[in-house]
């Protein structure tokens, strides 16, 4: 159904086949759907193609030598073949673990990583809470675990002068941030990672919301560490993710347990047991056998399309989205939007606001999200599992949020209990995300739901 990669003139046209033929569902059913960083929509013949593939196999567990098991493992094989070539990382220097999503690949790292009293963990500020989980591990190891702080405009303050003023490290330490934010959709420096190794550092790449739109090359971008959910590629299925590791990296991990299909043999008698080798240790029980196939699918289907002219689309289309957004104003010509982030800064495809009333008061991100729902608009409102951004991003005093954390002990949580303590109208924001089934009517339609929201009077 696709056409090779077009050159750039053509990709208008090529967008324009995808969405009829790929995603038309959302023309038949109005619906503009911008929460791509929540999850890609899947496309039309992925699913006709996989469905298709499995009526047509006989693929049973994969742990066995009968043609049923065997077709799977070699399947399984293939797939992680693909998962390699997509990333153009090299096999001698790669391995790729199938896990069920981004935060499964993070928490092997995580459980696995033998921290100790003399280890460091360094966070960035703006992490997905999937990322800040590690620090349990590193903590309850006696490692120290410090986070690289924010500026105003969301970007990473000061980590190059962090790094550079940092000593190199004497015991096993990992630096671990996201190549693009969920919460402000910047891309943070790739560089990052060679220095952070020069200093002794592995580095863990939280690739998630990054790999959608961009080309990741591992033969560039030496991440000792990266995770990734294809649902946020390509859509279909859910459940499977992976963690691709250097070989040496991957090596020094510490499997804290072992399970079904991680081990050569256990005994009971002796209470021993011997892991497999290699990527085998670190995926539990049986793998997503059945969706094996589809992510050779929805890898191919990616790359027929090209990664460099999805950036591309996705930048333009975004600039216009945001260009329009940032332009809407009251009757009294105060702004409608506030964009979180400083517009010089490299964003994908996704950017969180609020909206704010004709005096510059926030409106409530829920109200929002309720309208949108109501003109079948899927945009997603909150913090995004991402609380250092959002702590930046409405400027959070630290000694308030620490009382306010304190005084909700015991009770659940609740974004309104939260800001009435803080005395703050709004802790959350909204999030529009966008990825290949969009164009230019969506925007058009996102734009005119916004301008309901305007104060025609001069007051
Ligand atoms: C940057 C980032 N990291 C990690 C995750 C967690 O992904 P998953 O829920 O697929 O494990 C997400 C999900 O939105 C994300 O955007």
């Amino acid at each position: 159904m696709l056409m090779q990669a077009s050159p750039p003139a053509r990709t208008v046209q090529l967008f324009d086949r995808l969405r009829e033929h790929e995603f038309s569902r959302l023309d038949t059913q109005g619906h503009v759907y911008l929460d791509y960083t929540g999850s890609a929509l899947y496309p039309a013949s992925l699913v006709a193609l996989h469905g298709s593939s499995l009526q047509a196999s006989v693929l049973g567990n994969p742990h066995s030598v009968n043609p049923a098991s065997a077709k799977s493992a070699k399947l399984i094989e293939r797939a992680r073949q693909r998962v390699l070539a997509f990333f153009d990382a090299d096999p001698e220097e790669y391995q790729v673990i199938f896990t069920a999503n981004t935060s499964a690949a993070i928490k092997l790292v995580a459980e696995s990583f033998p921290f100790n009293t003399g280890s460091r963990l360094l966070l960035t500020a703006d992490n997905h809470n999937s990322v800040n989980g590690i620090r349990e591990y590193a903590a309850r190891a006696g490692a120290k675990v410090r986070y690289v702080p924010m500026d105003n405009s969301l970007g990473l303050m000061n980590l190059d002068k962090i790094l550079s003023r940092e000593n190199p490290v004497t015991a096993a330490s990992l630096f671990a941030y996201p190549a693009q934010s969920n919460f402000s959709g910047v891309k943070h420096s790739l560089d990052y990672i060679d220095w952070a190794q020069s200093l002794g550092y592995q580095v863990l790449l939280d690739a998630a919301a990054f790999v959608p739109g961009s080309p990741l090359q591992l033969s560039a971008v030496r991440a000792d560490y990266v995770g990734v959910s294809f649902y946020k590629m390509f859509g279909y299925p859910t459940g499977i993710g992976a963690l691709l590791a250097r070989r040496q990296a991957l090596a020094m991990l510490r499997r804290p347990w072992f399970a079904g299909g991680t081990v050569d043999f256990a005994s009971t008698q002796h209470n021993i047991h011997q892991l497999a080798p290699r990527e085998a240790a670190f995926e539990d029980g049986t793998a997503n056998f059945i969706a094996a196939q589809s992510v050779i699918n929805g890898l191919d289907f990616l790359q027929r399309i090209g990664m460099p002219q999805i950036r591309q689309r996705l930048g333009r289309l975004a600039g216009e989205l945001i260009g329009a957004m940032t332009q809407l104003r009251h009757g009294n010509g105060a702004p409608l939007v506030r964009c979180y982030g400083d517009p010089q800064l490299d964003y994908g495809s996704s950017r969180a606001f609020n909206l704010l009333n004709s005096n510059g008061k926030i409106t409530s991100y829920e109200a929002v999200e309720q309208a949108a729902e109501q003109s079948n608009i899927s945009i997603r409102g909150g913090c995004f599992c991402n609380p250092g951004c959002a702590e930046a991003a409405f400027g959070f005093a630290a000694e308030t949020t620490r009382h306010c954390m304190q005084t909700l002990d015991g009770h659940r949580f609740s974004p309104a209990r939260f800001a009435l303590c803080l005395g703050q109208s709004e802790v959350g924001a909204l999030r529009v995300s966008l990825g290949i089934a969009n164009n230019h009517r969506d925007i058009q339609r996102f734009i005119a739901f916004l301008t309901s929201f305007i104060e025609v009077s001069k007051q």
